[in-house]
């Protein structure tokens, strides 16, 4: 978040990954949930919430905007919702810290209050485009403004009679279509939503459990108007499965690191982000599922990976939106593979919390690996790791997440030690990542 103290980690070769761990809360599920019991009528429970800081960022936000949220233990919320009409203004910008999910989502819900709101960011998320939410709200007659470019802050002027539509994405995005289905409660008429390419359906399903009216079906969501009170939301307790995307950094690593055994235990198998298990799959990696089963309306299973020789890949782009928060870990997975790995039809990891096809290009070339990157993808040719013995190897993660957690699963496979720079944000998807990682194996401490 905005501020955030400078840290590093120290990397290096590790042990076999052994035993059995449950990652953190899924983001993209508590985020939602957040907002959906604020804008519900009665009190829902949240169980299994994601306690980063990118979650925790818009449970601030709702409490800023009037809603009471209690935290009785870690990993729960209770959400005393205020109803769709019941958010009142916030005197001071409303702080969505590293998160573009927070962002873009709440654009959608304050384009529909009767008061003035502003969103701001950390530098990162100051960098990454909001066009894509602005244009199609605006369409819907929401008032926003932006700074040039259409970059965070965002300035939402209340008040405004809101329009359905029915929009097709110009490209895959799960935030952008929650954004417009958010907008669409407080719309007259019905909001369709159409995309290039399935995306995740949280929203949608969870608007569902909600008890608004909306169909969908992969591509398509079509939401009702909620325009002169139409429809409520009705309070429901949630249950958040583990983060597919957290989980993703483990099943690489056990895959790569020769001797690992490891299991992941009830993981979040939404079909719209096990992408990368069909592409590790396919490398030749050993992960079975074992127990799915359902949890709180969630497809969930037991992950048992075991290290496995690897080799490359084209991978199909038809799979890339399912999995495209796991590229920086598919970097390594490749690195650590025999041959060539495609990627292409990936540009939107250019737009991430950082430039991902740069990032990791970056990090797996200082670590001796051959990349050649373009515009939209890279290949990346699988090798053994080298570190320059002339000077010490500091891979920068850019502040981002993902990038830092990819390098410290290439560090298990290095011969020596090096650094990863600017590891705090880790702590807005993943907090804990670190002594979990140690706890299975990782050599890993912070600088
Ligand atoms: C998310 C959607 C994805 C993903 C992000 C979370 C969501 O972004 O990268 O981490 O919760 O809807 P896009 O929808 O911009 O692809």
């Amino acid at each position: 978040m905005s501020g955030a103290v400078r840290k590093n980690w120290i990397v290096g070769a590790g042990t076999p990954l052994t035993g059995r761990i449950r990652v953190p809360g899924d983001k993209s599920v508590s985020h939602r949930a957040i907002m959906l019991a604020s804008l519900a009528e009665g009190v829902s429970r949240i169980d299994g919430f994601l306690e980063g800081e990118d979650t925790r960022a818009t449970a601030a936000v709702f409490q800023r905007l009037g809603v009471t949220i209690e935290a009785p233990s870690p990993q729960s919320r209770i959400v005393h919702g205020v109803g769709l009409h019941g958010l009142r203004a916030s005197a001071d910008a409303l702080d969505c810290g590293n998160a573009g999910t927070g962002m873009r989502l709440l654009a959608g819900v304050l384009a529909g209050q009767a008061f003035d709101s502003t969103l701001v960011g950390d530098d990162s998320l100051s960098k990454r485009p909001m066009r894509r939410v602005i244009d199609p709200l605006s369409r819907m007659g929401a008032a926003i403004d932006s700074e040039d470019g259409g970059l965070p802050p965002l300035r939402i002027r209340g008040g405004r009679t809101l329009q359905g539509i029915d929009y097709t994405l110009p490209v895959a995005s799960a935030q952008v279509k929650s954004a417009l289905l958010l907008a669409g409660l407080y719309a007259a008429g019905d909001t369709v939503v159409r995309e290039p390419h399935p995306t995740r359906d949280y929203t949608e399903r969870m608007l569902s459990a909600f008890g608004w009216p909306i169909d969908f079906e992969p591509g398509v969501a079509r939401v009702r108007g909620g325009a002169g009170n139409a429809h409520a939301l009705r309070a429901t307790d949630v249950h958040v499965p583990a983060d597919f995307s957290s989980a993703a950094f483990f099943l690489v690593a056990a895959s790569v690191i020769p001797g690992s055994d490891l299991v992941l235990e009830a993981v979040g198998m939404n079909p719209r982000r096990t992408g990368l298990l069909q592409a590790l799959r396919a490398m030749g990696a050993d992960i079975v599922e074992t127990d799915a089963r359902s949890a709180g309306g969630e497809a969930v299973a037991d992950l048992h990976v075991r290290a496995a020789p690897l080799r490359g890949i084209a991978v199909p782009e038809v799979i890339v939106p399912d999995m495209i928060d796991e590229f920086p870990a598919l970097f390594v997975a490749a690195a650590c593979a025999e041959g060539e790995t495609r990627i292409t039809g990936a540009a939107e990891l250019r737009v991430k919390e950082s430039d991902r096809l740069a990032t990791m290009s970056a990090a797996l070339r200082a670590l001796g690996i051959r990349v050649d990157e373009s515009d939209d993808g890279a290949i990346i040719h699988g090798g053994a790791f080298a570190l320059d013995p002339s000077s010490p190897v500091l891979i920068d993660s850019h502040g981002d997440h993902r990038i830092a957690m990819a390098s410290a699963i290439a560090g298990q496979r290095c011969p020596g030690e090096f650094v990863i720079g600017d590891i705090a944000n880790v702590a807005t998807s993943f907090p804990g990542f670190d002594a979990l990682a140690r706890g299975v194996g990782f050599a890993l401490r912070e600088a």
